[in-house]
């Protein structure tokens, strides 16, 4: 069997390998958690996939993209339970929601379907015993949380305490925000439910663990060899070389997943199941089109495997994954194509900040292709963050768009219809022909540029040839030549190679536009395909020309953005799908004296500086009357350190000093929120002077 490459990371294949040998390609893309609506950061991801899938098909690969949704765990659980409905019930519903904005997005999976299914359950079935007879599944008895109230073991995002390392109050159970320690949610202080508010007590639990530490000198040699990009490899040996810990891949009941085979009462972790379904996906379409499943998931196979996804879950797709596979048999991703998260004006997106913007709403004022040719342009091969800005979308999208694009369209069209019948020109001359040889060849490296997920320098590459073809038209100046009697072919002619420049260049933006190049279809009435490219569109009849794309009006985008803060303000009032961080449960009550205890005091922040090698941490300098105090305090993902200095805020005043990584914090600042970039730190009203006393 051929060795498959990946050719995302090798030399470009030559044309003749492109062209005669058809390749075989799975795709997947990340499974969004069946709780909660898709919004554009999911869209990055998902439009990333769907240009690489839909280039493929345009260079005559069969590639096939399977999909689904990831329905398991106890968020769903919770969420399902809040609502009053069965968790099948809710991911009925949510599927149906998001099937819904993937058709709205025009995204084109062969199929998406659902981690509770019985394809899935019978494949996590088969790679747990699998994994079991080879001897890499381990049984250990570990502590954990457990919840009277709710009789359920705690997932460590449901609980909160003091930071065993810093002391800072209000942590998650598995790391610490403010000094970036992570541990066991037993050795959180003071630990509180975050699902019932109650105190938490620890037990003794019998745990399944798949054993990765077996798996090193494996995921060394693969994380390696080309299957990643380079900058996720290296981060990844870091980890490698740190050591490997056994997983663990059980839970506890209650618990929505699929029951572990043998071991009644302990369910397989939602990230076990999960990339499984990427299987139980192909093996459900295989079904319908009767393909061989086992073909494609055999060692040695020429069938290429490939994964999107966000550079959060990382380590499942890139150590987890591939060690599952290895050991139940499988063969391994033929790479893994990690992209960065999407940020507005530079922030993570946020529901308190209003630019949490789901499908729904951007679908009720805007036209996916917008959001879609605007990924593209911004969009490469690596891993770094992609940045929303509003005016810059709209000021794009319009004028690549709209003003070189379909212009050039519509300058040609009209007289094309009026004057001449919808009939192009008979031929070209050779002078025009050698021109449009430049255009045609232009394909080989625009789909270079596909291949490598450079979208990019793909769309500027194809804007060059939007500019060279409106300037054609601008200097043939067919609404000139028009009047006069005897140039009526000239302009028959101009008219014919400015839509054959139109022709090309919607056939390379066809992957991230494919609503254009079906309009540009009906309307040129011919299929666009690279090989046609290869000769001009002459002597031919075209249909009515229909206008195409209109211009974003900035009014669209406020629209979006003033329901988006509409809807995020209802949802975080009532209750939501980050059922953790929304509803805090009030903490044990305390008497006057206990509150008396806490000096509050008015301080102005002085100085305010990033902390070199603390990503969250800001280094505060607040001055309260005479005194001034150094602070780190965990802020930096909500707040630019400049944007602080000369505000007052509120401190306490009295905490001991404690020892951190970066130097001692002599006191805390009072924020509200459930963290991250979602803080907000308080301000006493205008004539609180620095050193007051609040009571
Ligand atoms: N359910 C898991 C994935 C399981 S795959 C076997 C999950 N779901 S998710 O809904 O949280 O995210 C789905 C994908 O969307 C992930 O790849 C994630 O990185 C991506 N994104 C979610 N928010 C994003 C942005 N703001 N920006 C870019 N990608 C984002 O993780
Ligand atoms: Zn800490």
């Amino acid at each position: 069997m051929r060795e498959v490459r990946n050719p995302a990371h090798a030399p470009p294949p030559d044309d003749t390998d492109k062209f005669t040998m058809s390749r075989r390609i799975l795709v997947t893309s990340a499974l969004p958690y069946a709780n909660g609506a898709l919004h554009i950061g999911h869209m990055l991801e998902y439009i990333q996939t769907d240009i690489w899938v839909r280039y493929q098909r345009l260079a005559g690969n069969q590639c096939q993209w399977v999909w689904a949704d990831d329905a398991h765990g106890t968020p769903i659980m919770l969420k399902a339970e809040a609502e009053g409905i069965s968790p099948e019930a809710l991911i009925t519903r949510i599927k149906g929601e998001h099937e819904r904005d993937i058709a709205g997005f025009l995204l084109s999976p062969d199929n998406f379907h659902t981690t509770h299914s019985d394809e899935n359950r019978e494949l996590a079935e088969l790679i747990y015993k699998r994994l079991s007879a080879a001897g890499y599944i381990v049984k250990r008895t570990i502590k954990q949380l457990y919840d009277r109230e709710k009789a359920m073991f705690l997932p460590d995002r449901y609980v909160k305490g003091i930071c065993p390392n810093c002391g800072t109050a209000d942590q998650y159970g598995d790391n610490c925000e403010n000094c970036s320690a992570t541990y066991d949610a037993t050795a959180l202080k003071d630990p509180i439910s975050q699902v019932s508010g109650s105190v938490p007590e620890q037990r003794d639990s019998e745990q399944h663990f798949f054993a990765l530490s077996q798996f090193g000198d494996m995921l060394r040699e693969w994380t390696a060899s080309g299957t990643l990009q380079p900058e996720v490899a290296n981060k990844l040996k870091e980890w490698l070389e740190a050591g490997l810990q056994d997983w663990d891949i059980s839970r506890n009941a209650p618990y929505f997943g699929f029951e572990i085979p043998d071991a009644p009462g302990k369910y397989f972790y939602v990230w076990l199941d999960a990339p499984i379904a990427y299987m139980a996906s192909h093996k459900h379409l295989c079904q319908r089109t009767g393909e061989s499943f086992e073909e494609s998931w055999t060692p040695g196979t020429d069938v290429e495997l490939y994964h999107f996804i966000g550079k959060d879950i990382t380590n499942f797709h890139c150590l987890f994954w591939p060690a599952m596979l290895e050991g139940a048999g499988f063969r391994k991703p033929t790479g893994v194509f990690c992209h960065g998260f999407l940020t507005i004006d530079n922030l993570k997106m946020s529901k308190s900040r209003g630019t949490s913007i789901t499908i729904e709403t951007w679908l009720k004022h805007l036209e996916p292709e917008y959001l879609r040719y605007y990924y593209a342009s911004k969009l490469s091969g690596s891993v770094v963050d992609l940045n929303m800005n509003f005016d810059d979308f709209v000021t794009r999208v319009n004028a690549d768009l709209v003003g070189k694009v379909v212009n050039i369209a519509s300058r040609c069209a009209g007289f094309i219809s009026k004057r001449f019948e919808g009939q192009l020109a008979t031929s070209y001359s050779e002078a025009l022909l050698e021109d449009y040889a430049q255009f045609s060849s232009a394909q080989h490296i625009i789909m270079q540029y596909y291949e490598q997920r450079e979208y990019g320098k793909a769309m500027r590459e194809i804007m060059l040839l939007a500019e060279h073809a409106n300037t054609y038209i601008n200097d043939q100046e067919p609404w000139v030549k028009i009047k006069d009697e005897a140039q009526q072919d000239e302009v028959q002619l101009i008219c014919t190679v400015g839509l054959n420049y139109f022709r090309v260049i919607v056939t390379y933006l066809s992957p991230v536009l494919p609503e254009l190049a079906a309009k540009t279809e009906r309307f040129l009435n011919t299929a666009l395909t690279l090989p046609s490219l290869e000769q001009p569109l002459t002597d031919h009849a075209i249909n009515r020309y229909k206008p195409m794309m209109t211009r974003i009006e900035t009014s669209q985008i406020e629209k979006i953005l003033e329901e988006t803060k509409a809807t995020d303000k209802a949802a975080t009032a009532v209750n939501d799908d980050t059922a953790s961080t929304q509803f805090e449960p009030l903490k044990p009550e305390i008497s006057i004296d206990d509150f008396n205890k806490i000096d509050l005091r008015v301080a102005i922040i002085s100085d305010a500086q990033p902390v070199e090698g603390a990503d969250k941490l800001v280094q505060l300098t607040l001055t309260i009357g005479l005194e001034t105090r150094n602070v780190f305090a965990g802020i930096k993902a909500a707040y630019k350190p400049e944007d602080l200095i000369g505000r007052s805020t509120v401190m306490v005043a009295n905490l001991a000093p404690r020892k951190m990584r970066f130097g001692v914090s002599e006191g805390m600042v009072l924020a509200a929120g459930p963290g991250g970039s979602d803080l907000f730190i308080l301000t006493p009203d205008e004539g609180a002077e620095p050193g007051m006393r609040v009571k």
